[in-house]
């Protein structure tokens, strides 16, 4: 029997994530342990609560808690910790970068600490191509140099190099993988491909932030989940993995997608001021994770529709998110000016 502590398993990647290993693997028993910000959400795991009660256990605590985290590793004798655990959405690391800082810097320090102490056998940090910075031309590799323009990406850049330095200085058996933008069910309604779908489904305005020939490589979160796997199993230590489909779309293209599955209206797309410093274009090389035998299963498109036909058919899961005040006063901020002054 495994036991694996996933740090973020409340949120969109981390949830879908404990379902998908809990299913694969029968002898793996998943210790959750985050501290359920406005992005993680125990129904995100309600199933798994009711389905694998006797491999699944869920602690509320911060990463940055060293004493919480220590006492979990250790009471729970974790071998294996995989770490979502993060401030993920770019647009908030502009308006507020400290928690940022502190989760995905200090917070990966915590975890490493905790797993050199107490001998844990395998590290695995979640980490994105944001960390590349934007990709003009040709396709990241894991040997490029590291360049991040947003608070977010400047982030989990210094997380990973944190466990690398763990790796280098004391031996700490880690890995790392670097996934493009997912998509799919549970994901919170603020990142584009669920704010889209919902905000079609309402027939409200759809914020494509400047012209919208942006890149990005939407992968279905399955498959990032089946990628994250492979690494634990086939990885070597020390090394790092990009995952994604390897072919990016246009956002004008993705939203075209997301109002062709509604069968809603084009005139539902409003351009509005871009985000700053925005990355052009995220690319990735996925040849290293395919050699060890690991194959995407959805193209961008595909991944696209799927999720928004789940949103379709799940409104009880978004419908409360979006009329709460949290909500709304984030939508106000983040869009009322871009929206009026469009
Ligand atoms: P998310 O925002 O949906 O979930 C983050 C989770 O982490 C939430 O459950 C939240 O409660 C928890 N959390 C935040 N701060 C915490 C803290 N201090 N202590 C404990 N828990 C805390 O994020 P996501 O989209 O599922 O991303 C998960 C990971 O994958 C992140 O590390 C992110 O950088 C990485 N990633 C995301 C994408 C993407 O497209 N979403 C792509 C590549 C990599
Ligand atoms: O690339 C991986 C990253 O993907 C992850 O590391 C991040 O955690 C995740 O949030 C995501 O970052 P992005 O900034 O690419 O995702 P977001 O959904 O915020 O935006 C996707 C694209 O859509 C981006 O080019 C900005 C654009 N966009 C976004 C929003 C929210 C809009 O045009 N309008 C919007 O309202």
């Amino acid at each position: 029997m495994r036991r694996l502590m996933v740090t973020g398993g409340a949120g969109f990647i981390g949830s879908n994530f404990v379902r998908y290993m809990l299913q694969a693997h029968p002898d793996y028993h998943i210790l959750v342990y985050d501290k359920l910000t406005y992005a993680g959400r125990l129904e995100n795991l309600q199933d798994v609560a009711e389905i694998f009660s006797d491999r699944y256990t869920f602690v509320r605590g911060d990463i940055c808690d060293v004493a919480l985290v220590d006492s979990t590793v250790e009471a729970q004798d974790i071998d294996t910790i995989v770490n979502f655990a993060a401030e993920t959405h770019v647009d908030r690391s502009l308006m507020e970068p400290g928690s940022f800082i502190q989760t995905d810097v200090y917070g990966t320090y915590v975890l490493l600490e905790s797993a050199r102490k107490f001998g844990v056998e395998r590290y695995h940090q979640v980490s994105t191509d944001e960390v590349y910075g934007q990709v003009l031309d040709g396709r990241s590799t894991e040997a490029d140099h590291l360049e991040p323009r947003s608070p977010y990406s400047a982030s989990k850049a210094a997380g990973d190099l944190m466990v690398l330095a763990y790796q280098e200085s004391w031996g700490l058996p880690v890995t790392i993988s670097r996934g493009s933008n997912n998509v799919g069910p549970y994901q919170y309604p603020e990142k584009v491909v669920p704010l889209f779908a919902t905000n079609a489904i309402d027939e409200e305005p759809l914020p494509v932030y400047g012209d919208g020939q942006q890149m990005r490589d939407y992968q279905y979160v399955l498959d990032h989940c089946t990628g994250i796997d492979t690494v634990l199993h086939k990885g070597v230590l020390g090394e790092i993995y990009n995952v994604g489909t390897g072919a990016e779309i246009t956002n004008m293209m993705m939203t075209e997608v997301v109002l062709e599955t509604l069968n809603r209206p084009r005139a539902l797309i409003l351009h509005v001021a871009d985000r700053p410093g925005h990355d052009r274009r995220y690319a990735l090389d996925v040849s290293k994770l395919r050699t060890l035998g690991w194959e995407n299963q959805y193209s961008c498109v595909q991944a696209v529709e799927k999720t928004v036909r789940w949103y379709a058919d799940n409104e009880s899961w978004w419908r409360p998110i979006k009329s709460g005040d949290t909500y709304k006063s984030y939508y106000a901020q983040q869009y009322g000016k871009r929206l009026e002054d469009a």
